[in-house]
Parts: structure tokens; sequence; C-alpha cells
């Protein structure tokens, strides 16, 4: 499964570099917001420290100013992966950019039908946003089963499923049993998945039986 950080913090997206965990980076209007920088240069920024897909959305939601935006975006550099929603004009743009060769992610999924018309497009990723129906008492993981089961019925879909909106540690290990491609989570949430208290626990045992024995490997 391949882990992407979703934000636009670099301090973040540095610290997980050096992990190997890291195999991109996504973006929404709002993490830019948040972010309080200028939209493009951050991406380039990220596009320069992160080697894998960085999603950059298109702010507009008419199929003309869309693919205007599209083309500023990727033209940011190779890895850019132009995120637009999902939508008939979004997948108009999608189709279009992936005939030509540009990675597109999918965007604003929440059902299997949204997840066939965004792979009939060409999408290169398509997002659903699990955490978001569970805010709603919907399970969000049974979606990501649908579309799995779904695409792997039809050998040529080549989208990648990119569960988006994790929330928790779950989500991401739920994700990966079924057989999700990629996993977009917040820094915080990837970084719980190294907890355990029987780690931290079996770790302090071995420090302190270490220390008894008063030697030093350096
Ligand atoms: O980037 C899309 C998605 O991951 C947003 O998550 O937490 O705002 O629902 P959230």
């Amino acid at each position: 499964m391949k882990f992407f950080a979703d934000t636009s913090d670099i301090d973040e997206i540095k610290a997980l570099i050096p992990t190997g965990l890291l195999d991109g980076v996504t973006t929404n209007p709002s993490i830019i917001a948040k972010s309080g920088r200028e939209f493009l240069p951050l991406i380039k920024e990220i596009t320069e420290i992160v080697s894998g897909p960085v999603s950059a959305e298109v702010a507009a939601t008419d199929y003309e100013t869309m693919r205007k935006e599209a083309e500023v975006l990727r033209k940011i550099a190779d890895n850019v992966a132009v995120k637009v929603p999902l939508t008939p004009d979004g997948l108009r743009v999608c189709k279009e950019l992936s005939d030509d060769g540009t990675m597109v992610n999918v965007t604003l999924c929440f059902s299997a039908g949204q997840a066939i018309l965004a792979a009939k497009a060409g999408a290169t990723f398509i997002s659903p946003f699990i955490g978001r129906l569970d805010d709603l008492s919907q399970q969000g993981l049974d979606l990501i089963s649908d579309i799995c089961r779904i695409y792997d019925n039809y050998p040529q879909f080549d989208t990648e499923v990119l569960v988006a909106s994790v929330r928790n540690p779950m989500h991401i290990i739920e994700s990966a049993k079924m057989g999700a491609h990629v996993m977009t989570a917040p820094p915080k949430v990837i970084n719980q998945l190294f907890n355990h208290p029987l780690t931290e626990s079996g770790l302090a045992a071995f420090v302190k039986d270490w220390e008894k024995t008063g030697q030093s490997i350096l």
C-alpha cells in the first residue's frame, strides 16, 4: 500500500521522508487555506522534495476554468497529479488530461457508482472520503470494499483506489486488507501506526537489562 501525506506542511513532509514511508502528498483547498501560503509556489516546493505524486486541486467548478487551471497546475512539475471534483465537468477535464498523460486524482467520491465513472474517465486515482461517511453514520470502509471489488472485476480499469479522509489507524489497516492501492492521511495518523504499548514496555525492559550488562556496542 502506498502512503501519501494529506498535508502541505513542509516540516511534516520532510520529517516523513527519511522513514521511507512517504510515496506522495495530497492537498486540497482547505489544506492550502490552513497553510496560509501561496498555492503555486507551495506546490512547487513540495514537488521538489517529494518524488512521488503531489495532488494539487483546481479551484473552479466549471469546465472552461478548471481546464485552464489544470494547465497551470500540470506545468508546475511532472509529478503533479491534478485533482478534480467528481462532477461531469470535472470528469471531462479528467479524461482530457489523462489522455494527454497527466496524472489525475478525482476527489470527493462518496459512492461506488461515482468510482466507476472516474475509472471510465481514465482517472489515475479515485479518492473516496471514508471519514466523512463515518461522520454521517455510514460505514466508509464499506465503500472501499465495494470499489476494490468492482475494479478487480475489470482489469482494464487502471485507476488506483486512494483512500482519503482517513482519521485513524484502523482505516489504514482495514483498507490495506481490502487491497486499496494508496491511502492518504495526516502525518499524525500515519505516526499512530507506530504505537503499541508492548513495543514501548518491551523496549524499556531491553534498555534496562542492557544497562545491567555494563557493555557498549560502540
Ligand atoms: O484530502 C482529502 C481528504 O483526505 C480530506 O479529509 O479529514 O477533511 O475529511 P477530511
